[in-house]
């Protein structure tokens, strides 16, 4: 049974108060018949999944003033949509984008399926993402469940139960409150309630279009919601990272393996990264000197250290190669690679 009630003062607030974003068609002009880009949804929504918007802004404007379509993405260097996507954080959603570009361009005729089903079919297309492009950019009641999405239903419906194994249970409620019209906007408005007023502290309860039917509001309980069972301690893996210079300034990098953490990225050599002392792997023969200084950095599932050694050398390399300084840009690397540039570059006076 679908249950509308709640998704007329959702809209209404909504179209007052919507988050302009550069990928979104706001209600005003989406009511005057205006629809989303499909490619800039998709895009959007790829870059958002684990990415806050003010960090997504930027790079959905570089990447669509360099690709303005699905087809000119497809055509694109794979180095250089690597590069454009470095500081951004999961790298295989980069490699998965430009998958999913060539396939919709050489497959669909550049066109983006319409319905979640055919979407789910494209590569780095998962649930999310396929109900997020149906939903917004074709308007269709597909039910979108994200972070803000579930903390919006746990608070509305005071289910205490924790997550993740209350997740289905969130997506009924989802899936009965969305509505027939306007579905697209209905699902960013709950985004954006979520992002906005109902946020996982100090929730802005007193201003929330929601607050008369909210039970966990009525209960005292919002901030409360979700529960969440304890997650285990992330582990500390080490490493060591060479950086090398030749005497023209020219810096040893290497692309790492398509598969795996960083996989495609631009960086610079390393150890394996491991819980105990790692193994010394130097890229090549020099007079490694260690710099005491040490990068800290957090994946999703562990902390690294990766202790800093420096040479100046002009050997041939084992792996990765030397690459000029007039085409070296720090910002092309991943941000632990960017952390360890930062901390090891020369000071210009000094060096
Ligand atoms: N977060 C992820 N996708 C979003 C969207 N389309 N609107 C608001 N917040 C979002």
């Amino acid at each position: 049974m679908r249950d509308y009630s709640y998704s007329e003062e959702l809209l209404e607030w909504y179209d007052s108060h919507a988050r302009a974003m550069p990928w979104r068609v706001g209600p005003a002009d989406r009511k005057a018949g205006t629809m989303p880009n499909p490619y800039f949804v998709w895009l959007s929504e790829v870059m958002l999944q684990q990415t806050t918007v003010a960090a997504v802004r930027a790079y959905f404007v570089k990447f669509t003033e360099t690709w303005p379509t699905v087809e000119d993405l497809a055509a694109a260097e794979d180095a250089d949509v690597m590069a454009a996507w470095a500081g951004l954080g999961y790298y295989a959603r980069a490699r998965n984008l430009l998958k999913c570009a060539r396939v919709v361009a050489s497959e669909h005729g550049g066109v983006f399926p319409t319905t979640e089903d055919a979407l789910l079919k494209l590569p780095g297309i998962g649930p999310y993402t396929a109900a997020a492009i149906a939903s917004i950019a074709f308007d269709q009641p597909a039910v979108v469940m994200d972070g803000n999405v579930e903390r919006v239903m746990a608070r509305l419906f005071a289910e205490s139960d924790p997550l993740p194994a209350v997740k289905p249970i969130l997506k009924e409620h989802a899936a009965r409150l969305t509505p027939a019209q306007r579905p697209g906007d209905h699902a960013q408005a709950v985004m954006d309630l979520g992002a906005t007023i109902c946020t996982p502290r100090n929730p802005a309860c007193g201003i929330c279009p929601l607050r008369p039917v909210c039970r966990a509001q009525d209960l005292g309980i919002a901030a409360n919601l979700p529960a969440k069972t304890p997650k285990k301690p992330k582990p500390t893996r080490y490493g060591i990272a060479y950086l090398a210079r030749d005497p023209d300034g020219a810096w040893l990098l290497e692309t790492r393996p398509e598969k795996g953490l960083l996989g495609g990225m631009l960086g610079w050599p390393t150890t394996e990264w491991t819980e105990g002392d790692p193994a010394p792997a130097p890229p090549v023969d020099a007079n490694w000197h260690d710099t005491g200084q040490e990068v800290r950095h957090t994946f999703t599932h562990f902390h690294l250290k990766l202790r800093l050694m420096r040479a100046e050398t002009s050997g041939t390399p084992t792996r990765g190669a030397y690459l000029p300084a007039a085409n070296f840009r720090p910002s092309d690397l991943p941000t632990v690679m960017r952390k360890a540039f930062d901390l090891a570059r020369p000071v210009p006076d000094q060096d």
